[in-house]
């Protein structure tokens, strides 16, 4: 069956940087499924060509050396335009009409990307609707839905409804794009299709898990959305949350949407709920310095731009396991880990053990890959132990550049295939573990802000923080190179 990917939002950012490079890389590697026609929908009036024009451009720039122009010259005629006001109901009936001319009366699978600001997410959809878009009757239809997936619980809520009113949530695909990271995938595969860690991967064995996705760069030009939103609702409802369930989930009985969403929500289900007091003393949030001069940011702002929060799992597999999550901008270095700390030896045999062994590193970006660090006897030593490890990367196991996240999850949702999107409950519940902790910080006004230096790991109070209950951030920039 032929697709037809619609984009809206088509002159958009996203687009340029990271859907149509990765429908296109998709395109050149020949896995983009035949036919599949891209048709852009904004405001910009372009002509096919102009617009095709613009995205070789753009497309040469983000993928670099990679962009083969004869390839190019191939995919070029697949995409099409239709300019249009999301806002607009005649429009959505000029683009109802343009697809039907373009697909030729076949059966097709549809799938609209909204890759608008998220203020136009329910005119699109309620405009999809009624220009009789959604419906089923000459293929699937399936409708993207980027992040943020509301600001709070409750216009989370309000907005799952309001999607419902028009496509029924199997249509549905909220995409995060940490999901579409291999190691993110790879870490279900070294979980589930290895027996080796599941015995040890519990309370009896870890003494607590780290999460870290630390960003070198600043808010940029981005300060008028960033101070409304902050870390939390940034990084921590969709990234952070979505790494933690994939950790600590039980094993799905197949491999299958519903199945793999379910064991994820139980998870967050699991997420202890705290009062603002608790949630004070579980918590670390911190601003950059310099982060109120950026372009679009409140002189006074309070919001922060690192958080590290102490989540407790109430189940039996991790009771007592604190997870720590933290997420800042303006840091030390790019890097996503995430670190299994196993606990001690019972007894201890040997003197001067360094503490840092007993751990599993799963570094999630940039350089993909795992890392095991173990104890060792030095040579020639006189029991002298060091940390050593063992490594995997996937770089030097498999080759070539992996795939950017939006490939996978681009063909995901043209095959109909939502393990790694984010369903309904999933979203409100994430949003129901980060909704009490802004009104605590809120209400509070606590903990302090703390203003940290940028190049750094986030504020000292963080680490104070985490000395106090007895451990260490794993402050390290990528333990893998490349
Ligand atoms: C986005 C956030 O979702 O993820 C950005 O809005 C952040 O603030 C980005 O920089 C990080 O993504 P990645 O893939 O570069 O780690």
């Amino acid at each position: 069956m032929p697709y037809t990917i619609v984009i809206f939002g088509a002159s958009g950012d996203l687009t340029r940087r990271k859907l149509i490079p990765a429908l296109f890389s998709l395109f050149a590697k020949g896995r983009l499924p035949q036919p599949t026609r891209i048709v852009g929908f904004s405001r910009t009036e372009y002509s096919h060509d102009a617009w095709r024009d613009k995205l070789a451009q753009s497309t040469a720039e983000f993928i670099g050396k990679e962009f083969d122009r004869q390839k190019w010259e191939e995919f070029a005629p697949t995409i099409q335009y239709v300019p249009g006001d999301i806002g607009k109901p005649k429009d959505f009936e000029r683009l109802s009409a343009a697809l039907d001319e373009c697909e030729a009366g076949q059966q097709c699978t549809r799938v609209y990307y909204l890759a608008t600001a998220p203020r136009f997410y329910e005119s699109a959809i309620a405009h999809l609707g009624q220009a009789g878009l959604a419906t089923e009757s000459n293929g699937p239809r399936r409708v993207v839905i980027e992040k943020p997936f509301g600001t709070d619980l409750t216009s989370a809520r309000r907005l799952n409804e309001f999607v419902h009113t028009v496509f029924d949530e199997r249509q549905v695909f909220r995409i995060d794009h940490y999901l579409g990271k291999e190691t993110v995938q790879n870490l279900l595969v070294l979980r589930f299709a290895n027996t080796i860690f599941e015995p040890i991967w519990n309370r009896n064995y870890i003494d607590h898990v780290q999460i870290t996705v630390a960003e070198e760069v600043k808010v940029g030009s981005r300060g008028g959305y960033y101070d409304t939103a902050d870390v939390l609702r940034d990084m921590f409802q969709n990234h952070l949350l979505q790494l933690m369930t994939i950790t600590a989930m039980e094993t799905p009985v197949r491999f299958e949407a519903d199945l793999v969403r379910d064991e994820k929500a139980k998870v967050l289900q699991a997420v202890r709920a705290l009062d603002a007091e608790q949630i004070i003393g579980r918590t670390v949030r911190g601003q950059y310095e310099g982060y109120r001069d950026e372009p679009g940011v409140a002189g006074d702002s309070q919001t922060a731009t690192f958080a590290a929060v102490h989540l407790s799992v109430d189940n039996w597999r991790w009771q007592g396991v604190p997870f720590y999550l933290r997420s800042g901008k303006a840091m030390s270095c790019r890097t996503t880990q995430i670190v299994v700390q196993f606990r001690e030896p019972p007894h201890m045999l040997f003197a001067g053990a360094p503490p840092d062994a007993n751990r599993l590193v799963i570094q999630v970006q940039p350089a993909e890959g795992i890392q095991l660090h173990f104890q060792t006897k030095v040579p020639d030593s006189d029991m002298k132990l060091r940390m050593t490890d063992l490594d995997f990367r996937f770089s030097r196991a498999f080759g070539g550049e992996l795939p950017d996240a939006y490939q996978p999850l681009l063909l995901d949702a043209l095959e109909g295939d939502a393990s790694l999107f984010a369903r309904s409950d999933e979203v409100e519940l994430a949003w129901g573990i980060i909704d009490p902790i802004l009104d605590a910080w809120r209400s509070r006004n606590e903990p302090d802000l703390a203003v940290y230096e940028s190049g750094f790991w986030g504020p000292i109070e963080s680490n104070e923080w985490m000395n106090q209950q007895g451990r260490n951030w794993f402050d390290s920039c990528p333990v893998l190179g490349q």
